[in-house]
């Protein structure tokens, strides 16, 4: 039975929930997938969520009042303004931006849409992407003017009715971050990648040309030469390339655990995360 929770600092949902964290043994929390996801889907509920939710852009949690925010965030030192008029995540917006200004800032600072993250500010890191008329583009070198009568989707907008996308779901199931700070990028990335192949584009590395149109399987290594312009600092880079290339096949790819070789876990689950028949 769990000890009741005295910290007078929590509230009673807090308690609450804290106990249900805690009722469960967590010793083969990082051994086991499914208790770990147990574990994550219980730490979503007690408040992660705010974290979780604004790496993989759920809509339904941090849906945004676009206009009102407008309101409440005027631009100040506006030199040489133009007004550009796009859509957001299929949101019609229309404002007065400075002309030097990127789409980054003005998704960040303008939209308050601050799920694209500003890494290297130069074009080097991804972590800024987000898709614009469904190609992906590097938002910190694009210019917020250069998007008039396009439309731009960013990682909050591709969860639907609270139900999050098939990448952004295998990204949970196959730990495909850790600090996240490159997530969102990641996954815009993976998402246009997804849909590039599904387009029979080639990359520098496919092998041959001619295979393109009827090949909805890549290999580890063009998914990864696709996926070179986006960085992630924390090396989740293996488990990326395992959550693309299960959205991308339709079928079930095996999450590793790689601890302590003693602990070393191997896990095949179907694409839904639940535990396959053997
Ligand atoms: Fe845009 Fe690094 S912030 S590429
Ligand atoms: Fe930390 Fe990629 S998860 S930089």
């Amino acid at each position: 039975m769990t000890e009741e929770i005295q910290d007078p600092d929590l509230t009673a949902d807090e308690k609450q929930l804290l106990e249900e964290l805690m009722a469960e043994d967590g010793s083969g929390l990082s051994e086991f997938g499914l208790q770990r996801r147990h574990f994550l889907s219980q730490l979503i509920g007690a408040g992660g969520a705010l974290l979780a939710f604004q790496l993989l852009g759920d809509q339904s949690a941090f849906a945004h009042s676009i206009g009102a925010e407008l309101e409440a965030y005027p631009p100040e030192h506006i030199v040489n303004g133009v007004t550009v008029s796009f859509k957001v995540n299929g949101q019609s917006k229309s404002l007065e931006v400075d002309s030097r200004m990127t789409l980054l800032d003005t998704l960040r600072e303008r939209l308050q849409l601050t799920g694209s993250k500003k890494g290297c500010d130069h074009g080097q890191c991804g972590a800024c992407t987000v898709m614009v008329d469904g190609r992906r583009v590097l938002s910190c070198l694009t210019l917020a003017a250069s998007c008039e009568g396009k439309a731009v989707q960013t990682i909050e907008g591709f969860a639907k009715a609270g139900k999050l996308h098939p990448l952004q779901a295998a990204f949970i199931k196959h730990d495909g971050f850790q600090c996240g700070f490159c997530t969102p990028g990641q996954i815009c990335s993976g998402i246009a990648l997804i849909n590039e192949v599904k387009k029979g584009e080639a990359s520098y590395v496919t092998a041959d040309i001619r295979t393109m149109g009827q090949l909805p399987q890549l290999s580890d290594d063009e998914i990864k030469e696709r996926m070179s312009g986006n960085i992630c600092r924390c090396g989740a880079y293996p488990n990326i390339v395992a959550a693309i290339r299960e959205v991308l096949s339709g079928k079930g790819v095996a999450q590793h655990w790689l601890l302590t070789p003693e602990h070393s876990v191997q896990v095949v689950n179907n694409i839904e995360g639940n535990p396959k028949e053997s």
